[in-house]
């Protein structure tokens, strides 16, 4: 069932995540090199932060570049790095402008020390800015946030800081990369594709998910406000049995 976007509902998702497919089908579509489209989807992720600011989305988390895209070809690797740094640049005005605090998520071991710093820098930039968080997962994989937690978990029961019995939801919740972060809303895919790959795997235990067709460079306001007007017509029932009249 499609709507278009209904803030007087008040159901606007706090937090939203995309999983930005189809950058590379979009340029070999235009007959341009696959980086091409990542730089087009980088505009898009521009536009989606101020859109979603707009709504009063609080939280917006973009899978940039996970820990299996490493395999790509060598220039697409670099390419995409080089973009994380000329965005990063770029967009400080944006962000300053609009209110909007960048963190990353995902493990620095692997990046080039100077994308790394360059993201501390800007972090620390924009920190104080309180309308929207862009979180950007970067060399991220679910797999390696669980991993690293359980790495935790095990030095503190070495360290008979915890016994067994202390291992529970809240404890593992808190050693995620973004613990002050809510979990996602909404799960937004772009370019049609059903899977999660290896995407915030414990964050979006409730998550609703909505995927498009649309190729994330191609990616619009009504898009946004189409996937907001799915997730507005859904009842959230976290396990438990609602009442659909009820339920907001
Ligand atoms: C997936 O599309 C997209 C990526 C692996 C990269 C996403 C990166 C951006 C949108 C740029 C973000 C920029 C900043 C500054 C954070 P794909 O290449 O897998 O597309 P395909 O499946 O059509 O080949």
């Amino acid at each position: 069932m499609e709507s278009t976007v209904n803030p007087a509902m008040n159901r606007i998702p706090d937090h939203i995540a995309i999983i930005m497919d189809g950058n590379g089908r979009w340029a070999t579509r235009q007959g341009m090199p696959r980086l091409s489209g990542h730089f087009q989807g980088y505009k898009t992720l521009h536009n989606t932060v101020i859109w979603a600011a707009n709504l009063g989305v609080k939280v917006l988390t973009a899978y940039a570049f996970s820990s299996e895209n490493w395999t790509r070809p060598e220039d697409e690797v670099e390419g995409l790095m080089e973009l994380v740094l000329v965005a990063l640049r770029a967009e400080i005005e944006m962000m300053m402008e609009e209110g909007v605090r960048i963190v990353r998520s995902g493990r620095s071991e692997g990046l080039p020390d100077e994308v790394v710093r360059e993201f501390d820098h800007t972090t620390q930039q924009t920190q104080s800015n309180s309308r929207i968080t862009l979180n950007i997962c970067l060399n991220y994989g679910w797999r390696n946030e669980i991993i690293d937690a359980a790495r935790r978990v095990a030095e503190m029961a070495a360290n008979q800081r915890i016994q067994p019995a202390d291992v529970d939801e809240k404890l593992l919740s808190s050693l995620m990369y973004r613990p002050e972060l809510p979990d996602p809303d909404l799960l937004i895919r772009t370019a049609g594709e059903l899977r999660v790959s290896n995407f915030l795997l414990w964050e979006i235990a409730y998550s609703e998910i909505y995927v498009t067709q649309t190729l994330w460079p191609d990616f619009s306001e009504e898009d946004l406000g189409k996937a907001i007007a799915s997730y507005q017509l859904r009842t959230r029932k976290f396990g438990a049995v609602v009442d659909e009249q009820q339920a907001d």
